[in-house]
């Protein structure tokens, strides 16, 4: 037997449970996976309250971590026990112990790159090298909007965009995650609860606007975001923290100037082996340069991943959260 996080219900954090769990068995592709550090995301917040609802109950939960291979089933080539992987995709249940997933989903670890620093970065670090180098190729002299630049995600966008040369205006709530934000390199930022974002915006960028602007606060921003981009420009709606856009009039993007809108995710991109192999190696790149530093600012025990995301959605963590099992 192990230990992990399973749900029965969807609801507030109380309905995560702390369980003893039978150890599976890896089917002939799979591995079974140690887990040394466990990545907590937002999305697995939407999953706990079923935004993205889950396949049946009980039900794990989390797609990210970093461990070691404890057995492989008979049909796997690549990996062997002992062997050192990050994962950020797959079957939920990466809140727990030991994590059964098909071995497609791993990305062997280089010795350079700590289990922490890996289930801190893999899935928000692959999710920004999708967002600044594939869904628009952010160049020198960009312009760019980032909301929740303080978050998991944001602080490693605000540190990509000024290693591409890129000039980032982050969104934050405080002083604290201006601060923050500031210090890993964004240009400007804007303190989207206490001033006015389009003012701000047009006032940084003399009238010009922005090119992309990066919006996963969702239905909160994606008013300003619209009168933030630039004509013919384009918003990268890609989350939903405050809550899902919906009922959008495709006109209003005709009417703000002939905007491009996309609403992507990292399972479209990361979308096979190879691809995700690619993603992760270019961000490991980037850690292994000196020119990404992983914020890793909160740890939990993972018996305790129902306070973690409480801390996550109450909007009083910065960078990234790890539960530790
Ligand atoms: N589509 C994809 O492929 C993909 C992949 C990964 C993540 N995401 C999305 O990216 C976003 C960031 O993920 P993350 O895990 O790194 O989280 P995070 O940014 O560390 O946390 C979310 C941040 O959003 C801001 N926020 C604004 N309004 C909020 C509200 N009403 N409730 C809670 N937070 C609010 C908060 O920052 P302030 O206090 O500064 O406002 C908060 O810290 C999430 O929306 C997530 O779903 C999307």
């Amino acid at each position: 037997m192990t230990h992990g996080i399973r749900f029965s219900r969807h609801g507030g954090s109380e309905v995560l449970e702390y369980v003893e769990v039978p150890t599976q068995t890896p089917g002939a592709n799979e591995v079974l996976v140690r887990n040394q550090a466990i990545g907590m995301n937002f999305i697995d917040i939407y999953g706990r309250e079923g935004l993205y609802p889950v396949s049946s109950f009980p039900s794990g939960l989390g797609t990210e971590a970093a461990g070691i291979i404890e057995a492989v089933g008979e049909d796997v080539q690549a990996f062997s026990p002992g062997d050192r992987v990050a994962y950020a995709q797959g079957p939920l249940g990466a809140y727990s112990q030991l994590h059964c997933l098909p071995a497609e989903f791993l990305i062997p670890l280089p010795e350079s790159i700590s289990f922490d620093v890996a289930a801190a970065s893999l899935l928000k670090g692959m999710t920004v090298q999708y967002l600044l180098r594939q869904v628009h190729e952010v160049k020198a002299g960009d312009t760019i909007l980032f909301h929740a630049a303080a978050g998991g995600v944001g602080t490693l966008a605000c540190q990509w965009a000024n290693a591409l040369g890129a000039r980032l205006i982050g969104t934050v709530s405080t002083d604290e995650k201006a601060e923050l934000a500031r210090s890993l390199g964004a240009d400007a930022i804007i303190n989207y609860t206490t001033e006015d974002v389009v003012e701000r915006v047009k006032a940084l960028t003399d009238n010009e606007l922005c090119d992309v602007v990066y919006d996963s606060v969702g239905k909160d921003t994606w008013p300003v975001s619209l009168d933030c981009v630039k004509r013919r420009g384009l918003i990268v709606s890609f989350g939903n923290a405050s809550g899902p856009v919906e009922g959008v009039n495709l006109g209003i993007l005709n009417q703000k100037g002939s905007l491009f809108v996309t609403r992507p995710s990292l399972g479209g991109y990361a979308d096979t082996p190879s691809r995700r192999k690619a993603m992760a190696a270019e961000l490991f790149d980037m850690i292994e340069r000196g020119a990404i530093d992983v914020q890793i600012n909160q740890r939990f025990a993972l018996s305790e991943a129902g306070k973690a995301q409480d801390a996550l959605m109450q909007r009083r963590t910065t960078g990234a959260t790890l539960l530790i099992p």
